[in-house]
């Protein structure tokens, strides 16, 4: 039996931005599927997001901020080169308080998310209202998340086959935590809602398991820490050097690998820790940040 339903077209530029959306903004940076900038889908032209616990301008200690670096050059997200897709409230008070028309892709700058006096969320462009530049902002940084190259990563490697990023409106409430809002995609193309569901929704995986080791773990070889899961491995993310520059050799490690799953030896070998700029740094950082 086929059923048929008809949906109304939704206009989501009609719609104001959600804080999420303008957050997904400019972690993902500009991204328009297979992308004329990255044409082997390397996760390049990407920003970095990071974490701030001092204004990296005057060293004072300040709340935990997330912001958004954009390297010079790099190509800023549609939310700020048109603007018709983050709805009038939002594009008022980003131009207004937050003096994104000021930004240019060419010199590059840093970005937040902020939230105004009557709830609207707005984008703010610190590099103009408080003379924070991509340098010092990277050096103060008390984290740095890869998480816009990771989502190249997350399509690239065909993630979305088996995991959603959509948990729907039943009982996957209590399990997978709530569902997007319309509000939450303006200006996000593609979408990585995936495709059918064969694997947990991971929308909001990063608050239910924020543990990088766990991550890191699970991604080389998921059965290092799910016994019969059927997930793949993703040790060719890492490359060829770990974090201290030390070669990986997969055959070595399968050697030792096999012996432990055949019972020869009590402990498996180690797991590489990713380097700072390895594919598989990108992805665990795109998932741990879907909170
Ligand atoms: C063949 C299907 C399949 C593919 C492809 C796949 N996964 Fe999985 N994934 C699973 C299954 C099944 C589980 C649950 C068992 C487990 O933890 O391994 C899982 C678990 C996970 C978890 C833990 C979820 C939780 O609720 O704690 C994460 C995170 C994850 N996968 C991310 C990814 C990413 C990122 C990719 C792409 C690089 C990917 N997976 C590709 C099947 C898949």
């Amino acid at each position: 039996m086929f059923v048929t339903i008809f949906l109304p077209g939704i206009d989501i530029s009609a719609r104001s931005s959600t804080k999420i959306a303008l957050e997904k903004q400019l972690t993902y940076g500009w991204e328009s599927g297979f992308n004329y900038y990255d044409p082997f889908l390397q996760g390049k032209d990407k920003p970095i997001m990071v974490v701030l616990t001092k204004d990296p301008r005057t060293g004072a200690a300040m709340d935990k901020t997330d912001a958004y670096v954009f390297p010079a050059g790099t190509h800023f997200p549609d939310g700020l080169t048109h603007d018709n897709i983050l709805g009038e409230k939002v594009q008022a008070a980003s131009t207004t308080k937050g003096r994104i028309g000021e930004a240019s892709e060419a010199a590059g700058g840093v970005f937040l998310v902020r939230v105004d006096a009557d709830d609207t969320p707005y984008i703010e462009y610190a590099t103009a209202t408080r003379g924070w530049t991509t340098d010092a902002v990277l050096k103060a940084a008390d984290q740095q998340f890869l998480a816009g190259g990771g989502k190249t990563m997350f399509i690239r490697e065909g993630c979305w086959w088996c995991h959603t990023l959509l948990p729907e409106e039943t009982q996957d409430w209590q399990t997978f935590g709530r569902p997007p809002m319309t509000g939450d995609f303006n200006g996000e193309s593609p979408t990585t809602f995936g495709s059918d569901r064969k694997a947990p929704d991971l929308l909001h995986v990063g608050s239910r398991n924020s543990s990088r080791e766990w991550m890191t773990m699970h991604f080389f070889n998921p059965r290092l820490v799910q016994p019969h899961s059927i997930m793949p491995r993703y040790d060719y993310l890492w490359g060829n050097k770990d974090k201290d520059g030390n070669k990986i050799d997969l055959h070595a490690w399968d050697k030792e690998y096999m012996a432990y799953a055949e019972g020869d030896s009590v402990y498996p070998p180690e797991v590489p820790v990713p380097a700072d700029d390895s594919e598989a740094r990108m992805l665990i950082d795109f998932v741990l940040n879907l909170k």
